[in-house]
């Protein structure tokens, strides 16, 4: 069967309960006043710290002070430490009512503005006007701020499973099934839904697999609306803004005009579906020429039932049903199309992802590819892949086999498993948080 967009539109519309009571969600949490940037954004009076702690905003959030949130993540130690992008470093800590009566007892994340780096008081603030008024099961929680002569910190809820950057490209991350990475998808579409379809839409921006957070369960929450932006107003079409994002995530149009609207997310989400679906990362510079960028390289293929196989991630080792991949690959196909037109909006993409994700509920057993195995060193595969390295990735225990056992014994034979893990080592493996600059 030929799948096509059209073909695909029909079985989406079939409405569930929960899709219903998702969109009764959205309605209500946008029928209240939102305060957009541009209300705090008064060069006569800035905004100070006693006035977003009064603000409506701040209301919604705990005002920490900088000794409670030293104490609470054991002066940021580095047994503490989480990660760091170029907001700055982020902590894991604990609270409870002992800090603030009623607060609930709690894991956290501290996350601590580095006045140093590529972001600064606007984006800490930014994020805190977005968050601390958008509530949503696919957004991550704002729990407080601290804004303290120099310091600006941001608390969140823990996620205890980090990013699906981590969990796609961890050195030591286990391999994602095909259903977690459709749950995954899922649960971020709906973020991206969510905001788009609000009555004052937001553009997020920075949608990339750092900033998809993964709670125990594998549910998906965006985090990060240091760069969100309200949506167009009136009879506007798009947003005139600085370009800023990241490469090899940020739409064409945008690159090139700085006209911003909300298709240049579905873009982003087209990017981080591929990556869920290849296993490899959108920008990789140690890749050869023509395949570093990963939406030029293999969008070619994703419109073409027959080549799917070729460019699955090979640590999925066939398990997943064929039809469903396709499909999946066919809405990556349409969000990147090179013009935002013929993008989907999100509510296609999360209707379409939720008949997936219902299918693959249905049949629990994957169906196994045979056509997989055979071609698992194919033309899509860099030549790391192809020495293997990219499966240091995976869990050392898969399918009652150690890798040691499987890798000594298989294809691959002629390289020691110590060496394996040098190579992997060798192999580049960047977060890319260069934001674009038009000066
Ligand atoms: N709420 C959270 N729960 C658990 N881990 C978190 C949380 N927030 C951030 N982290 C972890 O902290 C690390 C740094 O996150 P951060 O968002 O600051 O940077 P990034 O997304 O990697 O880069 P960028 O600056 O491009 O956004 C990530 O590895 C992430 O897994
Ligand atoms: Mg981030």
């Amino acid at each position: 069967m030929v799948l096509t967009w059209k073909s695909m539109i029909p079985c989406c519309y079939k409405v569930d309960d929960e899709l219903v009571r998702s969109k009764k969600n959205v309605k209500k949490q946008s029928s209240f006043q939102r305060l957009t940037l541009l209300d705090f954004d008064d060069p006569s009076s800035p905004l100070s710290a006693d006035g977003l702690s009064n603000s409506f905003i701040g209301s919604n959030l705990i005002n920490f002070t900088f000794t409670e949130l030293r104490e609470v993540t054991h002066h940021f130690s580095s047994a503490n430490f989480l990660g760091e992008g170029g907001f700055g470093p982020v902590y894991k800590g604990f609270v409870d009512d002992k800090l603030r009566p009623g607060l609930k007892p709690q894991v956290v994340a501290v996350k601590v503005l580095d006045t140093d780096g590529l972001q600064g008081h606007k984006e800490w603030l930014t994020e805190i006007i977005f968050l601390g008024q958008l509530r949503h099961p696919h957004l991550v929680k704002l729990i407080g701020y601290c804004w303290e002569d120099n310091n600006r910190l941001l608390v969140y809820e823990f996620l205890p499973r980090g990013s699906l950057e981590n969990q796609l490209f961890g050195k030591f991350s286990i391999t994602l099934s095909w259903s977690t990475r459709m749950k995954i998808a899922l649960g971020a579409a709906k973020g991206l839904a969510f905001l788009h379809e609000g009555e004052k839409p937001v553009i997020y921006r920075d949608f990339k697999a750092s900033n998809i957070l993964i709670n125990s369960d594998y549910t998906a929450k965006l985090s990060d609306f240091g760069l969100a932006k309200d949506g167009p107003a009136g009879d506007d079409t798009h947003v005139s803004t600085r370009i800023m994002g990241t490469h090899g995530y940020a739409a064409p149009e945008y690159i090139m005009t700085g006209h911003l609207t909300t298709m240049s997310d579905v873009y982003s989400f087209g990017v981080v579906l591929l990556e869920m679906l290849t296993g490899k990362r959108s920008l990789d510079k140690k890749r050869r020429e023509g395949e570093t960028n990963l939406v030029e390289w293999l969008r070619p293929y994703l419109k073409d039932p027959k080549k799917i196989a070729r460019v699955m991630d090979r640590r999925l080792e066939g398990e997943y049903p064929i039809k469903g991949a396709q499909t999946a690959a066919l809405v990556a196909y349409k969000c990147l199309s090179h013009y935002p037109k013929p993008r989907p909006t999100m509510d296609d993409v999360v209707k379409i992802l939720e008949t997936l994700q219902e299918e693959s509920n249905n049949t629990d057993t994957a169906i196994s590819d045979p056509m997989i195995t055979m071609t698992s060193n194919s033309d899509f595969s860099s030549e790391s892949e192809k020495n293997g390295e990219k499966e240091d990735a995976a869990t050392p225990e898969r399918n009652g086999r150690s890798r040691k056992e499987k890798y000594l014994n298989g294809k691959n034979q002629g390289y020691g498993w110590r060496q394996r893990i040098n190579r992997q080592r060798m192999v580049a493996s960047y977060s890319d948080t260069a934001l674009y600059r038009r000066h």
